[in-house]
């Protein structure tokens, strides 16, 4: 049997910033399949988001390339949606006007039929159902707590059904948990909508209980550490208890070990023991 051609293909891509010394992103290789769910882990500073707005086209590299379906990805398309940890929604619209926008710029540039329309509309409200927002759905950002505002920007992500969504720390400013029910929401999501995503997290047990695989980033400059092809059941079928489960553990150890491996704590930790043995010097006695 022969492997899936891959959604997204990601060779030798490399990334450095105008001014900067030290690429961003160097020499990634990588390919994400159709329908997967890969998690992007790595110390501050790595490129995770880097790699993520380079997968959205939001940013242009400076070498290699990235292919999503066997087209060069040049820019944003809509096939492609964005989600990031502040939210970025509309103050000024509603709830259900911030889910449907996307949607009505497009009827409104007379790009839509009418069955299409009245689909999306459709589509609006089945999304707020799902997302607990029915309720809010005529309440305006500033009235909602983070866990619905977050909710909002992954409905309004959802509503052109992207091929491929693109998650970066999501739910890293929301409390445990908040988090704990987004979890369990973005994994029924995904059994759902069937789309490809990539999610960058700080958090190792959130990367390790939602995705199948998880790629560890290094930086200075940003590369590929590795990619670790979880032996755990398919994120569809993962329930919270899996969180406390040994395998799951095991796996959050090898992932953080490598982070740490790579992050250069250690070189920190140097510091900050010279740093006390300075002050002890300085101690009278
Ligand atoms: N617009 C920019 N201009 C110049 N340098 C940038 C820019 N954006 C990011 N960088 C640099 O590129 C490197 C990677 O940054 P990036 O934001 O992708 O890392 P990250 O892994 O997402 O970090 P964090 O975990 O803190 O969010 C860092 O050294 C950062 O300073
Ligand atoms: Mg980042």
């Amino acid at each position: 049997m022969t492997a899936p051609a891959p959604c997204i293909r990601i060779a030798g891509l490399g990334k450095t910033y105008p001014g900067q010394s030290l690429p961003a992103l160097q020499a990634i290789d990588l390919d994400v399949a159709q329908g997967e769910f890969l998690a992007l882990v790595g110390a501050s500073g790595c490129g995770k988001s880097t790699l993520l707005r380079l997968i959205a086209g939001l940013e242009a590299p400076t070498s290699g390339g990235i292919w999503l379906d066997d087209a060069p990805v040049t820019g944003p398309g809509p096939e492609r949606a964005v989600v990031f940890q502040d939210y970025s929604l509309y103050p000024w619209l509603t709830v259900l006007e911030n889910v449907r926008f996307c949607r009505s710029l497009r009827v409104h540039t007379g790009n839509a039929s009418d069955s299409q329309a009245a689909s999306a509309v459709e589509r609006s409200y089945a999304l707020l159902d799902v997302m607990g927002l029915d309720a809010v759905r005529d309440h305006y950002p500033n009235q909602l707590s983070g866990g619905m505002r977050q909710r909002v920007a992954i409905a309004r992500a959802l509503m052109a059904q992207p091929r491929v969504l693109l998650m970066d720390e999501p739910f890293g400013a929301l409390d445990a948990q908040t988090r704990e029910v987004m979890h369990e929401l973005i994994l029924r999501l995904f059994e759902i909508e069937r789309s490809t995503i990539v999610f960058v997290t700080h958090d190792v047990e959130e990367a390790v209980y939602l995705a199948s695989r998880v790629v560890v980033l290094a930086p200075h400059p940003g590369r590929v550490d590795g990619v670790h092809t979880l032996s755990l059941p398919p994120p569809g079928e993962r329930h919270p208890d899996l969180k406390l489960a040994p395998e799951l553990l095991q796996w959050k150890k090898t992932v953080l070990e490598r982070i740490r491996a790579t992050s250069g704590v250690q070189h920190d930790l140097d510091k900050l023991n010279r740093l006390a043995e300075l002050s002890r010097r300085r101690t009278p006695t």
